[in-house]
Order: C-alpha cells, then sequence, then structure tokens
C-alpha cells in the first residue's frame, strides 16, 4: 500500500478505491509539536479501537463521519476528504492553554461549552485564530459558524458518552473534512491522544497529559478508556 501522507502517530495509506483511504495509527506518541517521541507498543491499536468506537456511537446520533470500518486492528478504512487546516478545540472545563495564555481560572466550567478555531501548521505552532483573521484568510464564515454549530452537537452526545462511564469530558479537538462531493464531515481521530478525560468529579487524567507531565502510564488509562466504551 503506497503511503500518501506520514504524520506524526498516523500514516495515510492508498486503497484500491480512489474515494477511500487508509488509516495506520502508529504505536508512538509525541509531545511539544513532535519536540519528544516514545515508541509504545500496541497504542496505536487501542487509539484505532477507541477512534473506531467513538465515530461509530456519532455516526449512530446522526453525525457525518469519514469513519467506514476498521479492517486490522490498528487501521481504519475512512472515506477521502481534504481535511480543513483548522483544529478546532472545545472545552468544558478550563485547563491547558486557556490557562497559561488567559486570566481564567483552571477549573472554570464553561455553559455553553468554549469552541475555538487554531491554524492547523506545526511550522506556525497552531496559533489561536479570530473570526476576523478567518475572514481573511479566504474562509466562508457560514462554514465556520457550520464547524461550530457540529462540535457544540458532537460535544454534547461525547460528554454523555463519557459521563456514562465515569469521566469527565473537559476538552478536545476536532478536524472537519470536505469529500470530493463537497460534504464537511467529521474527520481525524477521536481518542484519549486528543482529548483530556478526567476521573469523574476529580483531576485524575486518564489521557495524554500523563505523558506531557510524565505523571502515569498512558498504556492502562487508554485501556481502561477502551474497556469501559466496549
Ligand atoms: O493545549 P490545549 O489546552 O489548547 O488543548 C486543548 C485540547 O485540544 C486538549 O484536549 C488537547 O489534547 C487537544 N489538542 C490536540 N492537538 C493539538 C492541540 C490541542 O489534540 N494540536
Amino acid at each position: 500500500m503506497k503511503e500518501l501522507y506520514k504524520g506524526k502517530v498516523k500514516t495515510i495509506l492508498e486503497t484500491e478505491n480512489p474515494d477511500e483511504i487508509f488509516i495506520r495509527f502508529e504505536d508512538k506518541v509525541t509531545c511539544g509539536n513532535g519536540k519528544q517521541e516514545t515508541h509504545i507498543p500496541g497504542k496505536g491499536t487501542i487509539n484505532c479501537e477507541i477512534s473506531a468506537i467513538l465515530f461509530e456511537k456519532l455516526y449512530h446520533l446522526g453525525i457525518k463521519t469519514h469513519y467506514i470500518d476498521r479492517p486490522e486492528s490498528n487501521i481504519m478504512r475512512c472515506r477521502k476528504v481534504d481535511i480543513i487546516p483548522l483544529e478546532v478545540v472545545v472545552r468544558n472545563i478550563a485547563t491547558g492553554s486557556i490557562i497559561r495564555e488567559t486570566t481564567i481560572q483552571e477549573g472554570t466550567r464553561f455553559y455553553p461549552e468554549l469552541i475555538e478555531f487554531y491554524l492547523k501548521d506545526d511550522s506556525k505552532n497552531d496559533p489561536l485564530l479570530t473570526s476576523d483573521r478567518m475572514n481573511m484568510m479566504g474562509y466562508d464564515m457560514n462554514n465556520i459558524r457550520l464547524f461550530k454549530g457540529m462540535a457544540h452537537e458532537i460535544n454534547t452526545m461525547l460528554k454523555q458518552i463519557f459521563d456514562s462511564i465515569d469521566i469527565d469530558l473537559v476538552d478536545f479537538k476536532l478536524e472537519f473534512g470536505l469529500t470530493s462531493k463537497g460534504e464537511i464531515i467529521l474527520a481525524d481521530e477521536i481518542s484519549p491522544d486528543g482529548c483530556r478525560l478526567w476521573r469523574k468529579g476529580t483531576t485524575e487524567s486518564m489521557d495524554k497529559d500523563l505523558y506531557r507531565k510524565n505523571t502515569g502510564n498512558i498504556m492502562e488509562a487508554y485501556q481502561q478508556i477502551l474497556a469501559q466504551l466496549k
């Protein structure tokens, strides 16, 4: 299978169908824009499976996603899309970069959730965008409103899913893609690599912060999330 693109922890592969791709989840975890990287056997499979379960649940709740099926434990078959180079971050509880960059207090709860747009460009360090900047960059603001609406719906669904397994969904990142038919659908992955998940009612991380802050074993935490989601 020809490699089309190699990301930090995922590889995009060609399939026989020009409208479909494979996404291979690698046994790696990185942080600091790829500055730190660790090989973790089995991690790709766990993230692929968590993502597949969440995409399937969202699909059944009416969200259009790129996910088709999981032909191998660490490979997803997906609809081919052009990824929109925006990272849509949804925040329910204030932590992470919003604490470093503003005067908002750690642990502040947002009702409704805060939805923020960042430029997906590692060479520019993924900066926070404003509506005016997105407008000047040529984005159709109707699409930006559409992303916000979808992000709100997805948040409502994911919060319920995680709540049912005694996890608080603190924040997470989404990416959207454009199909050859001009449809905007949810893409990329949804896994503990791109979410903050706290044990309900605590600030105990069950996500990539364990690796970022070197405070615990991500495989144990991710395995627990997977087992509970199943
Ligand atoms: O770092 P920050 O607090 O802005 O991250 C918010 C959320 O978005 C976290 O769940 C983090 O894992 C996710 N994120 C991500 N990829 C990025 C930036 C943030 O998955 N490039």
